[in-house]
């Protein structure tokens, strides 16, 4: 695939697959509620209502690959100081403008202290990094004894490149070439890996609700033709997350460190 910039600046720049430049070249899209990264927002409010309310004064949230900062109207009132870690500057940027205390780094080496967390996330992560199990260990280092896991990630399975990529990045709610899915995180690996690092992760498959889904695109494809609303603007409601029987796809994680 052809990389760097483009002769003419109007024309998008096309980069490799999960090329992490592409979330610079996205910076516009991720507070759009019907923008390029629509899906986060919904998977951000799923992954929110896993996390409970904070169970002590000054709680410590750390939420890997943060990108913008989408899980932080999720947790207001729950009590606890959010911090954001992610390798795009541009999103923290975004991400500190809603209140995230914000730290660029690699997931896989993050410096903040042993322990220090009662909550980790990781949502929409880990199938980025080409080293995951290094960014679970980090994960799993950051959590208190009692402290808990939220994560999603999208299975390593052929049914998840076809839905994932073949199919959703065809779509106006994936980006094009956001991911690689050679990264893609099979769900029994996951839970091993938090296994050996004092995490008992329990996994279950979620999907958008078709019927809200099918709305959502209908009023998309409206709005860009130019007879529904303009798209920048919340059309109405957003599909639901719901759990679904089968992990192959899309999944969710939780899960608390032992002592
Ligand atoms: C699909 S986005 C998800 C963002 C956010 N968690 C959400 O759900 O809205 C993936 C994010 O992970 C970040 N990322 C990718 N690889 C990373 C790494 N190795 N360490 C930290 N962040 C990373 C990207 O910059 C991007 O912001």
């Amino acid at each position: 695939m052809r990389e760097g910039p483009s002769p003419v600046s109007a024309v998008p720049r096309v980069l490799p697959p999960n090329d992490p430049r592409q979330y610079d070249d996205l910076a516009a899209e991720w507070w759009r509620p019907d923008g390029a990264f629509a899906m986060l927002h919904w998977l951000a409010r799923a992954r929110a209502a896993l996390v409970p309310p904070a169970d002590r004064p000054g709680a410590l949230l750390v939420d890997l690959g943060c990108g913008a900062g989408l899980l932080a109207p999720h947790l207001a009132g729950k009590g606890y100081r959010h911090v954001g870690v992610d390798v795009t500057r541009s999103a923290l940027a975004q991400a500190a403008a809603h209140g995230v205390t914000v730290v660029n780094a690699d997931a896989t080496a993050v410096p903040l202290a042993d322990r220090c967390a009662d909550v980790v996330t990781a949502g929409e992560l880990l199938e980025h990094v080409p080293d995951w199990p290094r960014a679970v260990a980090e994960a799993c280092r950051l959590l208190r004894p009692g402290g808990l896991l939220v994560l999603d990630t999208l299975n390593d399975t052929v049914l998840s490149r076809l839905l994932a990529v073949e199919i959703g990045e065809r779509l106006p709610t994936v980006p094009r070439g956001i991911h690689d899915p050679r990264l893609f995180v099979d769900h029994r690996q996951l839970v091993a890996e938090c296994a050996r690092r004092g995490v008992d992760l329990r996994v279950r498959g979620v999907r958008p609700g078709l019927r809200g889904t099918v709305r959502w695109l209908a009023r998309r494809m409206r709005a860009a033709a130019g007879r529904g609303r303009p798209q920048s603007t919340p059309a109405g409601p957003a599909p639901e997350i719901k759990p679904t029987w089968s992990t192959a796809v899309l999944y969710q994680g939780r899960g608390i460190r032992r002592g």
